[in-house]
Formats: C-alpha cells, structure tokens, sequence
C-alpha cells in the first residue's frame, strides 16, 4: 500500500482554541481521525506528525519511509527556505496544505515558500484542504498519469 506522511507544523496542535474565526472550531485530533477514515477508504496508508520544531519537519522530509508528502508547514510556509530546499532534496512528490486561505489574508501570508517545490497546493477549505489533499494523493499514486483529477 502507499505510504502518505502528514506533516502539520507549528501551532496546529492548538486547533480549536486557536483564532477560531479563521480556523474553525475543529482540533487537530478530529481532522487526523477523519484523514485516517478517508485512507483507509482510498486504500493508502498514512503517518501523521505534528510539531512546532522546523528541524524536527526536516528530519521527517528526510526519512525515506513514505512515498508522497502531505504539508502544512504553518507559519514556516512564509519564512523557511530550509524546508523548501528538504522537499526539493528527496524528490518526492509534495502537496502544500492550508486551512485558510492565505491568498485572502495578511500580505505577508501570501508568499509561500513551498509552492513552487510543491506539486500544487489547497488552502482555504478549512479540514476540508486535507481531505482533497488525500484525495488528489490517492489518485497520484494508484492511478496512471496524467492524474487528472476528475470525480
Ligand atoms: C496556516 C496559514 C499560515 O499562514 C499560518 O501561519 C498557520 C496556519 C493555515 O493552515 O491556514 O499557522 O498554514
């Protein structure tokens, strides 16, 4: 089974205490359990970490035991190039992660380091960005390419 590795990084843990009005009410709990519903269902396997450490993030890029990236890097998606440069490093395929919409935020929030190692990225669908992030996972590594993201 493919192997997807879920990277939330720092302040995600905070997930329903956190400026609920821009993140909802969900914790990170709910929204792991329910990717874990949805791979289950799609038939891929996932791993899931949450930490506030940049290097710890980059240790976990680094580990060759999975097959496609999943990331939220949080406030690290507009300031680390280190992690940039680790999704770069082990070639693998990487889908950039947002709750909300950074793109309708603060100025600062709308450059985004990761985009362009990524191979795309969803923001702004609430918990709902991690599930099509799964889905568009699930059809990259079990279907032939072009990965068209139909149905
Ligand atoms: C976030 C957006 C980032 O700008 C912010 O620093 C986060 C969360 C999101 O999921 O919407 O911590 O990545």
């Amino acid at each position: 089974m493919p192997k997807v590795k879920v990277i939330h990084g720092p302040n995600l843990n905070m997930l329903g205490k956190r400026e609920v009005s821009i993140y909802g009410p969900g914790t990170l709990d709910q929204i792991n359990g329910a990717m874990k519903g949805l791979a289950g269902r799609l038939g891929i396997e996932i791993s899931v970490i949450q930490t506030n450490s940049e290097s710890e993030i980059i240790d976990e890029i680094q580990r060759d035991d999975y097959d496609l990236l999943i990331i939220n890097p949080a406030a690290y998606t507009h300031t680390s190039i280190a992690i940039r440069d680790a999704i770069s490093a082990v070639n693998k395929p990487a889908i950039e992660v947002h709750l909300s919409n950074i793109h309708g935020r603060e100025e600062f929030r709308r450059r985004s380091y990761i985009a362009e190692v990524a191979l795309g990225q969803i923001s702004g669908f609430g918990p709902g960005s991690y599930m099509l992030a799964l889905r568009a996972a699930a059809k990259i590594l079990l279907e032939e390419p072009p990965h068209k993201l139909d149905a």
